[in-house]
C-alpha cells in the first residue's frame, strides 16, 4: 500500500465509541512493552504517530488510526504489566474480548511476541479468543535485534511450543533494523483483500433489505 495520509482517529473503550468505518481494519495486540506502537510506526513510516513509551502500560485505550481512508489500524491496550492498577487490569479482558467479538470489519490481528519472553497465560488467552471468533491471526516475533542470529532458533522454540503454532506462521521483526516490515505488509494486504471480498459478499444493505422483506 502506498501511504498518502495517516491520522489518529480516536480512542475508545466500548463499541458505542468505536469510529463508524466501512473500510477493513487490522489490530495489533500483545503484552505491554512488547512493541505494538513501534511496529505500527514502522509500518506507516511515521516516527511517532502512534505513542510509544518506555513506561509500559500507559496505553490503556483502543486507539484507532486511519490510512488513506482505505484501512484502519488499531493499537490495542497491552496487558501483563505488574504496575498497572487492578481496576485497569480487570477492564482489559472484557474491553479486548468485546472488541474482537463485535468489530465486523476486523480483517486480522497482528499478535506480537517478544523474542526473549516465553508466552504467558494472557497471551494464550488472546490466541484462544482469536480462534473462538475465527479472526485471521498474524503472529510476529519482535525485538529480534535483541538476540544474536545464532541464538534465534533457541529463543523462538519456547514461543512455538507454548502457542502450538507452526514455526513458519511467525514473521520475525525488528523496529530497529526494520527486518520483517515488507513481509508483514504482504500478510496485511492478503488479510485486507480477503476481508474486502467478504464485505462485498455480505454487504450490510442486503441484510437491511432482508429484514424489511422478512
Ligand atoms: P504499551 O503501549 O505499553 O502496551 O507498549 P507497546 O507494546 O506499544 O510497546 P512500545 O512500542 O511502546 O515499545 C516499548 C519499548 O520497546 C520502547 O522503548 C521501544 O523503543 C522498544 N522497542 C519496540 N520494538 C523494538 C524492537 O524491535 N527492538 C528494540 N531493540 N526495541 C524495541
Ligand atoms: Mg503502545
Amino acid at each position: 500500500m502506498i501511504i498518502k495520509s495517516t491520522s489518529f482517529l480516536k480512542s475508545a473503550t466500548r463499541p458505542g465509541n468505536y469510529p463508524e468505518l466501512s473500510c477493513p481494519e487490522i489490530a495489533f495486540a500483545g503484552r505491554s512493552n512488547v512493541g505494538k506502537s513501534s511496529l505500527l510506526n514502522v509500518l506507516i513510516q511515521r516516527k511517532s504517530l502512534v505513542r510509544t513509551s518506555s513506561t509500559p502500560g500507559r496505553t490503556q485505550l483502543i486507539n484507532f488510526f486511519d490510512l488513506n481512508g482505505e484501512l484502519a489500524l488499531v493499537d490495542l491496550p497491552g496487558y501483563g504489566f505488574a504496575k498497572v492498577p487492578m481496576a485497569v487490569k480487570t477492564q482489559w479482558g472484557p474491553m479486548v474480548r468485546t472488541y474482537l467479538q463485535s468489530r465486523t470489519t476486523l480483517a486480522a490481528v497482528v499478535m506480537l511476541f517478544d523474542v526473549r519472553r516465553v508466552p504467558r497465560a494472557e497471551d494464550l488467552q488472546l490466541l484462544d479468543w482469536l480462534e473462538e471468533f475465527s479472526i485471521p491471526t498474524i503472529p510476529v516475533i519482535t525485538k529480534i535485534d535483541k538476540v544474536t542470529r545464532n541464538t534465534r532458533r533457541k529463543h523462538i522454540e519456547p514461543i512455538i511450543a507454548a502457542t502450538g503454532l507452526p514455526a513458519e506462521a511467525f514473521t520475525l521483526f525488528s523496529a530497529l533494523s526494520k527486518e520483517g516490515r515488507e513481509e508483514i505488509w504482504e500478510r496485511l494486504e492478503v488479510a485486507v483483500e480477503n476481508m474486502v471480498e467478504e464485505m462485498e459478499l455480505e454487504p450490510a444493505s442486503d441484510l437491511d433489505a432482508d429484514d424489511l422483506n422478512g
